[in-house]
């Protein structure tokens, strides 16, 4: 019997206990253990209860396994093996039975679970299906459009609904192993027998050509969700051992999907993210009480995010009109938490009680342990600002600047504290976006570096490592890619061409939408900001300008690319922009020239490609996988290719080269090929390799 799952006859129920730590996921050896398991109890018990040791009930196959040499038994057989076990098979769930783990559950012939415990079957969530009979016997058990709504959303399902649903037989309070030997018990007592769900009628049809059409199209590129419906179709139209290798077989296809791939390079690397080596062992400081200096949308969204995280904030503006202005942003947020069911009232009230403070005065920062300042982007307010802190705060207390462009190391140098100094760098709103880019000044010490990694944690960000650039990470190679839109635009792409394609590829929104949300105000001060500086060679386009001169900077404004009417969700492209375009070309002499949906995608993401290989070369970014959890949690990448650099290791990365050097013909200025991209590609590498470690 195999260590990973535990065998012990209790009277006449003989307990498969899974020791597979963390997640018990269901390797190879929890597999063969089940089986051996279930086999040694037809021989001396007459019921066999299922259960998980540690925090949880099975989390799913084991993901590290994808992708290896497959090895027998394989997790339908393991399933059908439970279903066909000539004993009782009782199944006691606590934590999370997801995936696979919910399989097993089904195969088995009666269900119980704690009331914390979540059921779900997350595999789209991987680029995959249930590739163990869950779209077979989940539609037997349940109405056959919960189970497709639960099969292409991956939501976990509590106990409560599960119970509702007939997902679970019974709810108990205790200890989850007493609990499942009293219902086996009880099950025996009664004298009922195995109860296959896959011997259960075959669910009804319904309008599944429909049903997998709206799963295409919400799907924006991912075709994950929609083969799930087909799959579920399968369980109509025959039995069960028919309709799971059908199954198996979409899931064997999905598994070698670029997709699944992708999403599974981001389910490992968005937890491996945060973990740097070099902070192994070092110890954050302390961080409970918090101060923000500014209280606009920006520092009004840190704040939020730190008051739902359970930190204690004390805000400082200017004045006290401002403070009372920035307190009322903070309400406002917070009141939306409230009227979303996020929040509850009474925890509103406990907060604006006791949890938050706004000040016109420095003073009021002397206790905290760390600050935030989300102030305007300029320099020298941000070295008045630290100034001032460097006089007020307590020893040891962090300093972060929330600046997205600014030099960290110059901040730092205004104060006589820089190894307490260092960038913090949300992303709007930050109360909603999950991305926090921890910038590493020259001189910040590493446990100052590890507070803003445990704060991250504490506020369920994906905190990424970047060093100091301009732009950091994102916002550098954002500025790239934006820069190549804005070429294609001046060679004959409308905003709008563009738009529609990144949406067609999977970006939540195209640069130009991102940029009507943004404010088209910022990148017309930055272009100003950079003229003077300006090389020569460098294409830019300024029709924009013309743009912010009449006062059209977006949604704010009601107008930018596109025209915002109240009321109405999205824009309607403008055509004065159109006019716009197509003077700037007759001045530069340009004719214009069709993009096919596919140039624009490919330039644009070589554009990204390029770049990030630069960010990552230069040390900015670590690894590979830092860029790709930054695009991934702070720019709506599609997470189905996993990230940029993911995307173009599924790409092939010689073809991206060959492809930027034939740019490069055109335009070598601003076409420079990364010297990282030719030497992995010179190496016959990817940039996965190096994420695991290689070098070239
Ligand atoms: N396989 C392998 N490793 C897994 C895993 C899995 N299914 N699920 C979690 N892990 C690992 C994580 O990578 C992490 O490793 P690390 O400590 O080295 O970073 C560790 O277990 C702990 O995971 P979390 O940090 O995520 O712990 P949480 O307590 O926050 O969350 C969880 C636990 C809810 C179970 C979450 O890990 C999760 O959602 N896991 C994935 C569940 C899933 O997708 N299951 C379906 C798998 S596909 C499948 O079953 C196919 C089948 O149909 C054939």
């Amino acid at each position: 019997m195999s260590d990973a799952i535990e065998y012990e006859l209790k009277g006449d129920i003989a307990i498969l206990r899974a020791n597979n730590p963390p997640v018990n996921a269901l390797g190879h050896a929890v597999r063969s253990g089940l089986i051996a398991g279930l086999e040694r109890a037809e021989s001396e018990a007459k019921a066999a209860l299922i259960v998980g040791g540690g925090r949880t009930f099975f989390a799913g196959a084991d993901i590290k396994e994808f992708g290896k040499p497959f090895k027998e038994p394989g997790l339908p057989s393991v399933c059908t093996r439970i279903e066909r076990c000539s004993l009782p098979v009782i199944s006691a769930i606590h934590g999370t039975a997801l995936g696979g783990g919910l399989e097993v559950a089904l195969g088995t012939h009666y269900r119980i679970a704690v009331s914390s415990a979540k059921v779900g079957l997350p595999e789209v969530l991987l680029g995959l299906l249930p590739g163990a009979g869950g779209t077979q016997r989940l539609p037997r058990l349940i109405a056959v459009e919960r189970a497709i709504e639960i099969i292409t959303t991956g939501r976990q399902v509590g106990a409560a609904e599960a119970l509702e649903l007939g997902i679970i037989d019974e709810i108990g309070e205790g200890d989850i192993e007493e609990i499942g030997v009293a219902y086996a018990q009880r099950i025996l007592a009664e004298g009922k027998g195995p109860r296959p769900v896959g011997n259960m009628p075959r669910p009804t049809p319904v309008d599944f050509d429909a049903i997998h059409q709206a799963a295409l199209t919400k799907g924006r590129g991912q075709i994950a969700q929609a083969t799930a419906v087909r799959a579920v179709e399968h369980a109509c139209n025959n039995d069960i051992d028919a309709g799971i290798k059908l199954e198996r077989d979409m899931f064997m296809a999905l598994l070698k999907s670029p997709q699944s791939q992708g999403m599974i390079h981001a389910f490992f690397n968005e937890r491996a993210v945060s973990k740097l080596p070099e902070l192994k062992g070092v110890e954050p400081r302390d961080v409970k009480a918090i101060g923000v200096i500014g209280g606009g949308t920006m520092g009004a969204g840190i704040t939020v995010a730190a008051l739902l995280a359970g930190l204690d904030v004390t805000m400082v503006e200017r004045d006290s009109s401002a403070a009372q202005a920035g307190a009322d942003r903070v309400s406002g947020f917070l009141q939306g938490s409230v009227k979303r069911g996020k929040l509850t009232a009474d925890k509103y009230d406990a907060i604006m009680a006791n949890g938050f403070r706004a000040s016109d005065s420095y003073d009021a920062l002397s206790n905290a342990d760390l600050v935030i300042e989300a102030a305007f982007e300029e320099m020298g307010v941000k070295k008045t600002i630290f100034a001032k802190l460097d006089r007020v705060c307590k020893k040891g207390a962090v300093l972060a600047s929330n600046t997205s462009y600014l030099d960290v190391n110059e901040i730092a140098a205004s104060t006589s504290r820089p190894a307490d100094v260092l960038g913090l760098h949300f992303f709007s709103p930050a109360h909603v976006m999950k991305l926090l880019e921890i910038v590493v000044a020259a001189d910040t010490a590493p446990d100052v570096v590890a507070t803003g990694f445990a704060l991250g944690k504490i506020m369920r960000k994906i905190a990424v490592r970047s060093g100091v650039c301009d732009g950091f990470i994102g916002n550098r190679i954002l500025k790239t890619y934006r820069t190549c839109a804005d070429h294609m635009v001046l060679d004959g792409a409308s905003p709008f061409e563009i738009d529609t394609a990144m949406t067609a590829f999977g970006f939540a929104m195209g640069p130009f939408e991102v940029a009507d949300l943004a404010g088209l105000d910022i990148g017309w001060a930055t272009r100003k900001r950079l003229a003077p500086t300006r090389d020569a060679r460098e294409r830019v386009a300024t029709y924009a300008d013309k743009m912010c001169e009449a006062g059209h900077f977006g949604q704010k404004t009601g107008q930018g690319y596109y025209i915002y009417e109240k009321g109405k969700r999205g824009g309607t492209p403008d055509a004065n922009v159109t006019a716009l375009i197509e003077a700037e070309r007759r001045e530069l002499g340009i004719t214009p020239r069709a993009f096919s949906q596919d140039e624009i995608q490919r330039r644009y993401m070589c554009a990204m490609v390029n770049e990030a290989a630069k960010v990552v070369d230069e040390g900015f970014a670590r690894r590979p996988l830092d860029v790709d959890m930054v695009l991934l949690f702070g720019y709506g990448f599609p997470r189905h290719w996993g990230g940029p650099l993911k995307w173009a290791d599924l790409q092939g990365l010689d073809g991206i080269l060959v492809d930027i050097q034939s740019y490069a013909k055109e335009d070598d200025f601003f076409w420079q090929p990364a010297q990282l991209l030719e030497r992995l590609v010179a190496a016959g590498k990817t940039f996965d390799d190096l994420n695991k470690g290689d070098t070239v």
